[in-house]
């Protein structure tokens, strides 16, 4: 049996939807399950207690990121300590792109690596690219101008759709991608004022500064801003670009036109469409 975690989540629903239409026998886990809700089993990572993997012979681990790093890797210990002295046999785990090190949220991905791979079970590391969606709505004008200080490099980003694609590629066949790390980051990236000339926007960056200014207010959380502020900076700094095939290899055909769909969320976000 497979178990896919983070139910209630944008990637998790989208994964759910293709395993079932792949035909695979599975479950889903969400800390916003209820008792005895049928094809759903509470898994909450914050509660030991719910960490039951029973019957679950491949764990589609989602990681639950929105946090500060020492809460991130008790939730990722706790559940990956569970799986082991449960029996599973194999997790497959959503990390972040190699691309992204400088992001303030790296680190609990690449602890939750190593900690996999000096695990026995066997594992697949799906190394995500950052949201295509992400970005749109980071980006997104207000008044017909883009602030988000994003600076002019290529940002290889990737549709949620690609990756729940590539998700079940894996879980049709976990032991065939045992042990392997994929980038899934496109294949192509574009630029802020590449996006900027499609919105018919002008692009008129802030400074980081002004940038962090702005997030200072509620109603963001406080390890929020700083998780931000590292995306402008690694994207102005020309360190979001990432060149892999491993997203072609899994969904075998042409990944979805990013810089389409950020141009759609940062329209729906500046309420242009
Ligand atoms: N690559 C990127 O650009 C990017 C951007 C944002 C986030 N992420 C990461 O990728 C993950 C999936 O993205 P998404 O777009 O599906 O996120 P999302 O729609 O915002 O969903 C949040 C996810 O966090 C999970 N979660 C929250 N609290 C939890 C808990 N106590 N125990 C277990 N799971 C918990 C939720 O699962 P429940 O059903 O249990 O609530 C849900 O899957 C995120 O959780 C985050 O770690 C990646």
């Amino acid at each position: 049996m497979i178990l896919i975690t983070g139910g209630s989540g944008q990637l998790s629903t989208l994964i759910a939807q293709r395993a079932s239409e792949k035909g695979l026998r599975f479950l889903v886990g969400s800390h916003k399950a209820a008792d005895q809700e049928a094809g759903k089993r509470r898994i909450d990572f914050d509660d030991p207690h719910s960490l039951d993997f029973s019957d679950v012979e491949t764990l589609f681990m989602v990681s639950a990121g929105y946090e500060e790093d020492d809460v991130v890797i008790a939730r990722h210990d706790a559940v990956i300590g569970a799986a082991e002295r449960q029996g599973v046999r194999h997790i497959v785990y959503t990390s972040l792109i190699g691309a992204g090190d400088h992001l303030g949220f790296a680190l609990a991905h690449r602890w939750t690596e190593r900690r996999l791979q000096q695990s026995a079970m066997s594992w697949t590391i799906l190394r995500n690219g950052l949201y295509a969606e992400l970005i749109g709505a980071l980006a997104a004008p207000a008044g017909g101008v883009i602030r988000a200080p994003f600076g002019t490099g290529r940002i290889s980003s990737v549709a949620r759709e690609d990756l729940a694609d590539a998700a079940v590629t894996v879980l049709c066949d976990p032991a065939a991608h045992a042990n392997v790390i994929y980038e899934l980051a496109g294949t192509q990236g574009w630029t802020i004022p590449q996006l900027a000339e499609r919105l018919g926007a002008t692009f008129l960056p802030d400074t980081l500064s002004e940038a962090r200014s702005k997030l200072s207010t509620p109603p963001l959380l406080p390890f929020q801003p700083p998780m931000l502020m590292s995306i402008y900076s690694a994207s102005a700094a020309g360190f979001l670009q990432a060149q892999s095939t491993d997203l072609l290899r899994l969904i075998k055909t042409t990944p979805r036109d990013t810089l389409e769909l950020a141009a759609v969320i940062a329209s729906e976000v500046s309420g242009l469409s």
